[in-house]
């Protein structure tokens, strides 16, 4: 049951701690600063030259964030809408691994991009929560997230094991396929060792419900990120408009002067996300806004310079800059949740909404 909480969405935001620790436990190494994933057999990834990640809605926004990790561990990925693959199929080869994100493994539009995956040829993975689902039976291989049941329709803790796990593959796919290794693990393993005791700080210290109250009644919310800030804004904002039915955008950053600064009025509140890469262009974005009257939410550490700049502030711990856009995250799925519930919407069923969809 939902416990002390009023909501599923609300208990599986706090149960996040717990949750990425049954994700990372096992998987790494922290005295060694090292990452295992043990269960994949040495030689899994051998002869793999590029990966394609398929996935809908949360899910990709997950798989995005997976995709940048891989390119930052030097590995050729690409994220990609399930429902889009079959139509827009990029090249698939034996030298292909394509990764279906899906905390359910039922859902139809990736389950019919990961067979058509199957039947190219390629070597397939699948990342889900649900042990004996579909997607895990016609993998060739499986990755559990291990962040046990979410009953929200709204997926908030099993995006942070995803993004978690996907961090983790990344590592160790550029380990086992890259000559080089182009990046040093230990201030991931590090970051990770220490993410459940920093998110249940951040969860009691959060300004979140303020925020929501303070911008209640807005016409439109953005949200805005670069780098693996982006996949992030994207979640924000479809988390928002999934609970609270009000109109929300997710935009890259540096994308915002290029037409969605049309939008900006002082009535629409822009929550900028910032993980510590390329910070000052996305703080000169969030300004732009700001000058138009927009009010900024600067989702970044203590002591950052848009903490003085912005009209309101989330913080997030210092960490290493693979983790502070899933700290952000939290924050930001705080913020729709408490936005949601000012409305008094239904938020553990969102109209029009089902846990897996199983249709295309
Ligand atoms: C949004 C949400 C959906 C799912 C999507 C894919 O909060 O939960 O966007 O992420 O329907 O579902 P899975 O991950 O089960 O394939």
């Amino acid at each position: 049951g939902k416990g002390e909480y009023d909501h599923f969405m609300l208990k599986e935001i706090h149960e996040q701690p717990v949750s990425l620790a049954q994700t990372i436990e096992g998987r790494t190494d922290p005295e060694n600063g090292r990452i295992t994933l043990d269960e994949l057999d040495p030689g899994v990834f051998d002869g793999i030259e590029s990966v394609q990640l398929i996935a809908c809605g949360t899910s990709y926004h997950a798989a995005l964030y997976g995709s940048l990790a891989l390119n930052r561990a030097g590995v050729r990925a690409r994220a990609l809408l399930a429902n889009e693959y079959s139509v827009a199929t990029p090249p698939i080869d034996e030298e292909t691994l394509v990764i279906a994100v899906s905390q359910s493994g039922e859902t139809a539009d990736t389950l019919n991009a990961l067979r058509l995956a199957n039947a190219e040829g390629a070597k397939t993975l699948a990342l889900t929560n649900v042990v004996g689902s579909t997607a895990a039976r016609v993998a060739d291989e499986t990755l559990f997230i291990r962040a046990g049941p979410e009953i929200g329709v709204a997926a908030t803790k099993t995006f942070s094991s995803q993004a978690v796990m996907l961090a983790l593959l990344a590592h160790r796919i550029g380990a086992d396929v890259c000559d080089t290794r182009p990046t040093d693990p230990d201030s991931l393993v590090f970051g990770l060792d220490r993410m459940p005791d920093a998110i249940d700080d951040l969860i009691t210290s959060s300004d979140a419900e303020s925020i929501a109250r303070q911008y209640d009644g807005s016409q439109s919310y953005f949200f805005i990120g670069r780098g693996l800030g982006f996949p992030v804004a994207l979640e924000g904002a479809l988390k928002f408009k999934e609970i609270t039915y009000n109109h929300a955008e997710g935009f890259a950053s540096g994308e915002l002067k290029h037409g969605p600064l049309a939008l900006v009025t002082p009535d629409t509140p822009l929550f900028a996300v910032f993980t510590g890469v390329e910070d000052e262009k996305t703080l000169k974005n969030a300004e732009e806004a700001q000058t138009r009257g927009a009010p900024i939410v600067a989702v970044c550490p203590a002591g950052h310079r848009a903490v003085d700049i912005a009209d309101a502030h989330l913080e997030i711990p210092e960490t290493d800059p693979t983790l502070a856009g899933l700290f952000a995250n939290v924050q930001l799925q705080l913020v729709s949740y408490h936005a949601a519930r000012l409305l008094d919407r239904p938020i553990d069923k969102p109209r029009n909404l089902a846990k897996s969809v199983t249709v295309e």
